[in-house]
């Protein structure tokens, strides 16, 4: 009986237990052994191994986290601990390890196809959604559903005080969260790391609007482009001749990570990990699982590998328009 090994890697995001349970119970629907490796790549080098039944994945598809955990490790960057992981894998009997993790997780495992000819199978999670060659990364839908969430109860607040308020919303170098969320929040202004925006515009943005008669405004900024504290202090400064009720802002951080994750995040995380587990039975390995054009698919695992993943530029003209 063949054996695989799962773990997750790096930041956690919701459904990363719903993607866990897939790939467990679908490795015993097609008679392999599932072991779980606990904290990530820490794990295989302390060799934190569990036995994964189908019953020991039950009552966690509706939970947030991760419970095999997760960590940052960086003794997988040097070549002795990597030997080290495999060598503690081969021991248990683990003929492929299964990475729930992002672009760096998946960089650190393809180090054990390379150096060690050790099948890796990749499924993309992180709630930044800026993994190259996959529409989609697990715990996306969540996170931009809660800081939808976070804005509209803030809007409130902005609506009833005439304030200007900047919501700063995670993605440490993307704006896909900032994007979506200022969509479907109805911003009325979204900064990006991918389309920068000139201050002077955000400005005259704000400003337009209150000719038009509108006596609030939400900006929401990617944390890679500045702080909301930044932001606010410099709009707070340039606004300050005109009427308004003043400039707050709101960090979101890691609210956005967490709770329940959404249907989609659930369905998407099922379906990546039965397809993972399907595409190791019929003989693929050293592969990502993906979505494309609205399809699960495989794809090399360097594919993702040095190249960056931009929003659409059509959704972010999108949002320029409806702020009329
Ligand atoms: O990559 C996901 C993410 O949540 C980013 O949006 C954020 O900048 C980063 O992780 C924070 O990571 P950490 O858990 O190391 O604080």
């Amino acid at each position: 009986m063949r054996k695989i090994a799962v773990l997750t890697s790096g930041g956690d995001a919701p459904g990363l237990n719903a993607c866990i349970r897939a790939v467990v119970r679908a490795g015993h629907y097609y008679n392999l052994q599932v072991v779980g490796v606990k904290r990530g790549f820490k794990g295989l080098i302390e060799k934190e191994f569990i036995p994964l039944k189908p019953r020991d994945v039950s009552q966690i598809i509706n939970r947030g986290g991760t419970f095999l955990l997760s960590a940052r490790e960086d003794r997988f960057r040097q070549y002795e601990y990597r030997k080290k992981a495999v060598e503690n894998l081969r021991k248990e009997g683990i003929d492929a390890l299964f990475v729930i993790g992002g672009n760096g997780s998946f960089q650190g495992a393809n180090l054990l196809v390379k150096e060690f000819d050790f099948p890796v199978i990749g499924i993309p999670k992180t709630i930044d959604n800026d993994t190259y060659g996959t529409e989609y990364t697990i715990g996306f839908d969540t996170a931009v559903n809660n800081a939808v969430d976070a804005i509209d109860k803030i809007r409130d607040t902005s609506v009833s005080h005439e304030r200007v308020f900047v919501v700063e919303v995670m993605g440490r170098k993307s704006g896909f969260i900032a994007l979506a969320a200022g969509i479907a929040s109805g911003a009325d202004v979204t900064l990006i790391p991918e389309y920068p925006f000139p201050m002077h515009a955000i400005i005259d943005s704000i400003l337009q609007a209150r000719k038009r008669g509108k006596r609030f405004s939400i900006v929401v900024v990617a944390e890679g482009v500045a702080s909301g504290k930044e932001i606010a202090e410099i709009l707070s400064q340039k606004l300050k001749p005109y009427d308004f009720g003043g400039v707050r802002y709101s960090v979101l951080g890691y609210i956005q990570r967490g709770g329940t994750p959404t249907v989609y995040d659930r369905i998407i995380a099922s379906r990546f990990g039965v397809f993972a587990v399907e595409e190791y039975i019929n003989g693929k390995k050293n592969i990502m699982i993906a979505l494309e054009n609205g399809k699960v698919v495989s794809k090399p695992l360097e594919i993702s590998f040095g190249r960056v993943k931009k929003p659409d530029l059509s959704d972010f003209e999108l949002n320029n328009i409806l702020t009329l």
